[in-house]
This record gives C-alpha cells, sequence and structure tokens, in this order.
C-alpha cells in the first residue's frame, strides 16, 4: 500500500513503548509532525499499554502548546497492524495536515530567544541599559 513517501516508520513493540522524549527529539531534530499508532483500546498484546500511550499522547500535546508549538503536528491514530488500508489513508491525511501547517524548524532557525517585538523591546532596554555621565 502507499503512503506518502517523506514518511519515516519507526516500530515499537507496542505504543506503550513511546516515551514522550521520542516525539520531542524527532520534533527538535527536524520532523515536522509525529503520528503515533497503536492498537485499538482493548486490544494491545501488553493488556493496557496503549492507554498508558494515549495519557502520554495526551501530555504531550498540552507540552507542546506550552512551547507555543501547534498540538496538530502529534497526532495518535489507533490502527491494528491487519489495517494496512487504514494507516496508509491516515499516514497521507496527517501529512497533508502537516503541510498546511508549514515546516516547524524547530531549532533550526536562530537560536535567540523570540519576543513579540524584538525592535520595541532592544530600543525599551537600550534606554533602560544608558548610564548618564
Ligand atoms: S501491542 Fe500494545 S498497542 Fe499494540
Amino acid at each position: 500500500m502507499k503512503y506518502a513517501p517523506n514518511v519515516r516508520l519507526i516500530r515499537l513493540m507496542c505504543s506503550g513503548r513511546l516515551d514522550p522524549t521520542f516525539v520531542l527529539r524527532a520534533l527538535s531534530d527536524g520532523a515536522d509532525g509525529v503520528m503515533i499508532t497503536g492498537c485499538h483500546p482493548g486490544e494491545c498484546h501488553y493488556i493496557e499499554q496503549n492507554y498508558k500511550a494515549l495519557r502520554r499522547y495526551l501530555l504531550l500535546k498540552r507540552v507542546l502548546a506550552g512551547l507555543g508549538i501547534e498540538p496538530e503536528r502529534v497526532k495518535l491514530v489507533w490502527a491494528s497492524a491487519a489495517e494496512g488500508a487504514r494507516f496508509a489513508a491516515e499516514t497521507t491525511a496527517f501529512v497533508e495536515e502537516i503541510r498546511k501547517l508549514g515546516p516547524l524548524n524547530w531549532g533550526k532557525a536562530d537560536d535567540r530567544p523570540q519576543t513579540v517585538d524584538d525592535g520595541l523591546s532592544s530600543v525599551v532596554h537600550g534606554q533602560e541599559m544608558e548610564v548618564s555621565a
């Protein structure tokens, strides 16, 4: 089955093995989005690890929002190993959603802290820093 060619698959034994730092690392290393898949609730081979994945996913979305990154860049899809067509369709749809968001560029742009208005703040801080003789 075909899906977008710009997707890199990383296999885990179970969605419960997903450490949220894997996702953050992928995004900071250049991925524009991360789609997590796992067995449907109640069908995990390791009993209930996909519920753990769900909790971690929800936490990740909150962390991303707190970092100023669109939470939509991470998506959780329940798709078992027998649902290749669903996986391909979800992957293709996710790639299109990410394409609409544009590149993330986390860690690629200049590394200085961002402000709402750099020009204004430098003027204000410049005046505050002036020392009269
Ligand atoms: S085996 Fe746990 S989510 Fe598939």
